[in-house]
């Protein structure tokens, strides 16, 4: 079953030139399985019409407070306790003072006092609106009063302007919204996870590097802040956006990677090193570009720390999971791995077949334990990391008993 179905989701549009993109919102949701209700402001019915939200959500548009035949179909009581969440996008900084404020002088800002359902915002307005200190405390009051806050994204604006305030993509508010409603099942956890690949300099404009995208370290970083993890993420270069919710400390070398993981480690319950990390580093990095005066030259390379078992070796070590990234004698391989390195379990995966692992938007593991193993088929990264935070918590929680 999917994890929005048969949601009730009030969906309040304010007045916002991103309301152009709640159409195309309120079909995902509903292709989702959630009823989707919408409220709009005065504002929004300026940027596009109740009948299209109408028509795309299946359900009678409400947009007045003071309506007798509105308050005789579903009243503004009856539509706040219908809820089971209230997304305002987008949220203008109009709605969120006002909602800071306790005002209810239209439909939507009375709907926010009258419920007793989560209430989420998605701010989308000029950059400069946005780091106004007006709306920078109305949204600080409007997070402790445990609103969720969702964006806004940076980048080009409507009116010209580049930087933060856009209202986020239709896709991450869906993914936003059903990671809302799905089971927090790794509450109180912190997992640490390392992901991409290192950058190892030869001088200030070269490096030795590898093909790691990240994908897989991010979606397992995104699945367990999906199941309620607080989660630290360990980066070397990628060209991914970080998951919303964790904590994203980015770095570049394995011995940068290693100092961070070493801090972090002793306050986590879990250690993930999905990071393909470089196993040398140049030992001596040069500070000047090097010339090409030679036919030939050599770099001298020393090894890196291995990051998975220095953290492995520490006294108050988390639960350790590393990856194994094999083309032959996977699961021989992967076992060594298992045992040198003192993991408690290790994801390995076959790179040299096509279509799944290093830059792909597949994957396939198999999950090894000292006792067991377990395979996760072929999917998305993202179906695979679900997958796999769940089967490495199963193993946490055995460890434990
Ligand atoms: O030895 P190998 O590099 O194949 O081991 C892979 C596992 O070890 C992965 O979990 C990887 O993130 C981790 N690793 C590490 N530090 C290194 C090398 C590998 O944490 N220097």
């Amino acid at each position: 079953m999917q994890i929005l179905q048969d949601k009730k989701i009030v969906l309040g549009i304010s007045g916002g030139i991103a309301a152009y993109k709640t159409p195309e919102l309120v079909r995902r949701l509903k292709e989702q399985g959630a009823d989707v209700r919408v409220v709009m402001t005065e504002g929004a019915k300026a940027f596009i019409t109740p009948l299209t939200l109408q028509a795309v959500s299946g359900n009678p548009v409400s947009d007045s407070l003071l309506d007798t035949q509105a308050e005789l179909a579903m009243g503004h009581i009856e539509l706040a306790k219908w809820a089971d969440i209230i997304i305002i996008a987008p949220a203008t900084a109009d709605i969120i003072a006002r909602i800071a404020c306790g005002m209810a002088n239209d439909l939507l800002s009375t709907l926010c006092l009258a419920t007793t359902a989560p209430i989420a915002i998605a701010p989308a307005m000029n950059q400069q609106m946005w780091h106004a200190k007006a709306t920078q405390e109305n949204t600080e009051k409007l997070a402790e009063r445990g609103c969720h806050i969702w964006g806004p994204g940076s980048g080009e604006q409507a009116c010209g302007d580049v930087g933060l305030g856009r209202m986020l993509e239709v896709d991450e508010l869906v993914t936003l919204s059903s990671d809302f409603f799905a089971d927090k099942y790794l509450d109180n956890q912190h997992w640490l996870i390392t992901a991409g690949p290192t950058r190892e300099a030869i001088d200030p404009v070269r490096y030795i590097s590898n093909h790691s995208s990240g994908k897989m370290g991010y979606a397992i970083a995104h699945a367990a802040v999906r199941a309620g993890a607080k989660v630290t993420l360990i980066s070397g270069p990628v060209a991914i956006p970080a998951p919303a919710g964790c904590k994203l400390i980015s770095v570049n070398s394995a011995e940068e990677m290693h100092q961070q993981a070493l801090k972090f480690a002793p306050s986590s319950t879990t250690f993930v090193a999905c990071a393909a990390v470089a196993d040398y580093r140049v030992a001596n990095v040069a500070s000047q570009k090097i010339k090409k005066s030679k036919d030939a030259m050599q770099l001298e390379l020393v090894r890196n720390h291995d990051i998975v078992a220095d953290v492995a070796s520490l006294e108050n070590k988390p639960f350790m999971v590393g990856f194994a990234a094999e083309t032959q004698n996977v699961e021989h391989y992967a076992r060594g791995k298992l045992m040198r390195k003192n993991l408690d379990l290790i994801a390995a995966n076959d790179v040299a077949k096509a279509g799944q692992g290093f830059n792909s938007d597949n994957n396939a593991l198999t999950l090894f334990s000292a006792i067991d193993k377990t395979e996760i088929p072929l999917a998305n990264k993202k179906i695979v990391a679900n997958h796999l935070v769940s089967l490495i918590n199963q193993h946490f929680l055995a460890k434990k008993s």
